[in-house]
């Protein structure tokens, strides 16, 4: 059975990979005049790194779940970042950004605090669950993440930390070293010291061949365990509540994490970075599992409009007042409160938790049809609007699709769909929340027509 490691390039983890045949077909056929001319001098003036540049294509606008080239292209945009959670450029963030603009304040200099910052500190407090109601901000996930490993460094004085093969955390030094990804990890010499992996349970791929989750969540507390048995002084372990890819693990899985945490003394500290503000069907993943000690957020936290991250940590952790565990030029900015304090809004008052609930199990039972008519589909996975399709070769030995994935996402991509690949072959539907069922609809006959094609020997 194909499991971690085969059939991928590293650089491939993360996301489709710019350096392939399949995306210089898509330039030659898909860039011209103005846009290829900004390509061009992107290509230019950018450091070039492994999935960013050379970049995919130039966009002009963004507007609710979709974006627009500039060639006046508009593609319903399944990738987004994760910031998009709102939507692109939600009217009513974009208002309260202006508006805090037009009241005079939007950077807050250190050692000064503003209403907004308190206002949002107070807002997280209220809608976090599990007495979660100490923040700090900073600009980006990477960071938060940083402050979070620092912040149950200081409280348990200790260093070393568990967190999952495969996962992303960030590029900084400290989250690529939490991070179990090798793209991430590769040609850097040594990275954070203490820092422990295991697999993340995965019910449709795992390295003993299960088929039981129960057999498969089992193993894998087996392993936290023994991790943690021989070596003392863990700090914390820190996982995303869903995996990227998505798998969901269960609940009684997450409930052993914690009971394994609290009996060792290690924090448990989720990284909601992609799965906070709705996209689960909740607002926050964690709602699904347990409370861990930090919450990490960040992309939407900024209402797609501003760079916003953060923690939110438990009143027993506001425990060290003469270190400095996010030490951030931005940390209470008044502009990127106000775009967070709106974003919230927005989710609220449209329910996007509920509609992120309902379209994605809709789209998910529409997935797992089209499976039945299509065998390059493996599995269907996610929860709400954070969904996966693992694309084989052959259902039996669950070869990955890598080639075959990329085919069908240069397709779509033409055909005006937008997604990522991720681990070479899955294909992820993370869409904005305000996307509509009519919208799914057509992106499911998009996928459905590409995919078929595919199957049938086209290829990109
Ligand atoms: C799960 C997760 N954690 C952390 C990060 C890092 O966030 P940032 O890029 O804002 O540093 C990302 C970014 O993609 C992410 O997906």
């Amino acid at each position: 059975m194909a499991g971690r490691g085969e059939d991928r390039r590293p650089e491939a983890e993360q996301g489709d990979i710019n350096t392939t045949a399949a995306r210089g077909r898509y330039w030659e056929r898909n860039l011209s005049g103005e846009a290829r001319t900004w390509f061009e001098e992107d290509r230019r003036v950018f450091l070039h790194q492994s999935l960013s540049t050379p970049v995919l294509n130039v966009i002009a606008r963004a507007e609710g779940p979709w974006i627009e080239d500039l060639q006046g292209k508009r593609y319903l945009d399944m990738h987004g970042n994760g910031v998009h959670n709102a939507g692109f450029n939600h009217p009513e963030i974009l208002q309260a950004v202006r508006r805090q603009i037009d009241e005079g304040l939007t950077f807050c200099p250190r050692r000064y605090t503003n209403i907004p910052a308190v206002r949002l500190a107070k807002k997280l407090a209220e809608i976090a669950p599990g007495g979660l109601c100490r923040s700090l901000f900073c600009p980006g996930g990477t960071d938060a993440i940083e402050m979070a490993l620092k912040l149950a460094r200081l409280v348990t004085g200790r260093f070393k930390t568990i967190s999952f093969w495969d996962s992303f955390h960030g590029a900084g030094f400290g989250a690529s070293a939490v991070g179990g990804e090798e793209h991430f990890h590769g040609g850097l010499g040594p990275l954070m010291p203490g820092a422990f992996h295991v697999e993340f349970p995965n019910y449709y791929r795992n390295p003993w061949r299960f088929t039981d989750p129960d057999d498969v969540d089992a193993e894998c507390l087996r392993q936290i365990e023994g991790v943690l048995k021989r070596e003392p002084e863990m700090a914390a372990l820190i996982g995303e509540p869903v995996s990227a890819n998505p798998v969901v693990p269960s609940r009684r899985y997450w409930e052993g994490v914690k009971e394994l945490c609290e009996k060792y003394g290690a924090l448990l500290i989720f990284d909601e970075i992609i799965e906070g503000f709705g996209r689960t069907g909740k607002m926050f993943a964690c709602e699904h599992f347990v409370t861990p000690d930090i919450l990490v957020l960040g992309k939407s936290l900024g209402g797609g409009i501003v760079p916003l991250a953060g923690i939110v940590t438990l009143e027993r952790y506001n425990c060290c007042p003469d270190r400095s565990v996010g030490h951030y030029t931005h940390e209470k900015n008044a502009l990127s409160a106000a775009a967070a304090l709106a974003e919230i809004d927005v989710i609220e008052r449209n329910d996007l938790c509920g509609h992120a609930a309902q379209l994605g199990a809709y789209t998910q039972e529409r997935l797992r049809e089209m499976a039945e008519r299509h065998p390059l589909i493996g599995c269907v996975t996610g929860i709400g609007l954070h969904i996966g399709i693992d694309l084989v070769r052959d259902r039996k030995t669950k070869e990955r699709a890598v080639r075959e994935a990329e085919a069908v996402m240069f397709k779509c991509m033409e055909r005006g769909l937008a997604f990522k690949t991720i681990d070479g072959n899955m294909i992820t539907l993370r869409p904005a929340l305000v996307i509509t069922r009519e919208e799914m609809d057509w992106a499911l006959a998009i996928l459905e027509e590409a995919i078929g094609e595919v199957e049938a020997g086209s290829t990109y």
